[in-house]
């Protein structure tokens, strides 16, 4: 699978989104990548075990500077840009980021629409 797009960029979303995976899962959890075309798109998913990401908070965590108020997030060292980054570099590929329940986790998608197709 490609995607065309700025190779530092991309590594700077896998590098942002295992890196909340490693932070935010407690020890002995499980944490899964997977790159696939889903419905003719290139998809990126990173997964974990760890606490998820409650449905109302979702949106918020994509904005600069938002950390959960739960325990998970107090227990942590950050500053809530790590996320925020991610968006944008979704943004200037053409791609979306979403947030789903991984039960138990998260697993943040990546999928890329239009231009940047795979060959
Ligand atoms: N894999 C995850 N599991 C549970 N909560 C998460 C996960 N990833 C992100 N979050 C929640 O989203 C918030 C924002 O994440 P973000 O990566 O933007 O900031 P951070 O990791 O707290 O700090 P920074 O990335 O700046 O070091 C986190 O503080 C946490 O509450
Ligand atoms: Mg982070």
């Amino acid at each position: 699978m490609k995607v065309h797009g700025d190779v530092d960029l991309l590594f700077g979303v896998i590098e942002n989104l295992v890196d909340n995976a490693l932070e935010f899962t407690p020890s002995g959890g499980t944490i899964t990548l997977e790159a696939r075309i889903d419905a003719g798109q290139p998809v990126l998913h990173v997964a974990d075990s760890g606490p998820g990401i409650e449905p109302g908070e979702r949106e918020a965590v994509l904005c600069p500077f938002y950390r959960s108020p739960s325990q998970y997030a107090h227990a942590t060292a950050g500053h809530g840009l790590g996320l925020s980054l991610v968006a944008a570099i979704a943004r200037v590929h053409d791609a979306d980021i979403e947030i789903h329940d991984n039960q138990p986790g998260c697993k943040m998608v990546l999928r890329f629409r239009g231009r940047m197709l795979a060959r």
